[in-house]
């Protein structure tokens, strides 16, 4: 009889570990969506690969604030990158650096310096913690990169 109970235990216990694994990592994405979206960076970026679940979000976060959904700004189109895969590119530690202080990574070229007068460099306002959720739910991003071909990105290399 004991023995049975043990033979059983092993995989129930895996189960267990397994879903909470599951619901832990699901945690986080729906965190880091809604910080996406109350933060605003969706309004220069996309994450095409959880499109549908960013415009959830999108619709939740506005329905929360009684406001209307702006459509995003056609200006903005093609300056900042798709975040598909940017867990694939960047460590979380490099993203939280980027964040607090996004000026310090973008080159000085012509181009690059009219970018920026569109205020395309501002840092990350809100706290530790949720700078924290947002850059961890980044890091988790390692989808089929969605960029445009033709993509010219301003940051310096590292
Ligand atoms: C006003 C537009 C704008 C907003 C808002 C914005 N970003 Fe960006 N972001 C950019 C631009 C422009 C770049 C640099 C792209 C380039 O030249 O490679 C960038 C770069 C990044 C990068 C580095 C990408 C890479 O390929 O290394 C990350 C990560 C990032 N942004 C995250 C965020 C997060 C998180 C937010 C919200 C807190 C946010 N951004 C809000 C415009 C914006």
């Amino acid at each position: 009889m004991g023995q049975n109970v043990g033979f059983l235990l092993l995989p129930v216990m895996m189960i267990i570990l397994c879903s909470m694994a599951f619901a832990q990592d699901s945690e986080v994405a729906e965190n880091g969506r809604k910080m996406f979206i109350e933060k605003r960076c969706y309004t220069c970026h996309t994450i095409n690969a959880e499109s549908d679940a960013i415009q959830k979000e999108k619709v939740a976060f506005a329905k929360s604030k009684g406001v209307e959904l702006k459509p995003d700004d056609e200006d903005d189109e093609g300056i900042a990158p798709d975040l598909s895969d940017i867990g694939t590119k960047k460590d979380a530690e490099s993203m939280t650096a980027f964040l607090k202080n996004p000026k310090k990574s973008f080159k000085d070229t012509p181009v690059c310096k009219s970018n920026a007068k569109k205020k395309y460099r501002k840092r990350f306002k809100g706290s530790p913690e949720e700078l924290d959720v947002l850059v961890i739910y980044l890091s988790s991003l390692n989808y089929d990169s969605y960029m445009e071909e033709d993509f010219v990105s301003c940051l310096k290399e590292e």
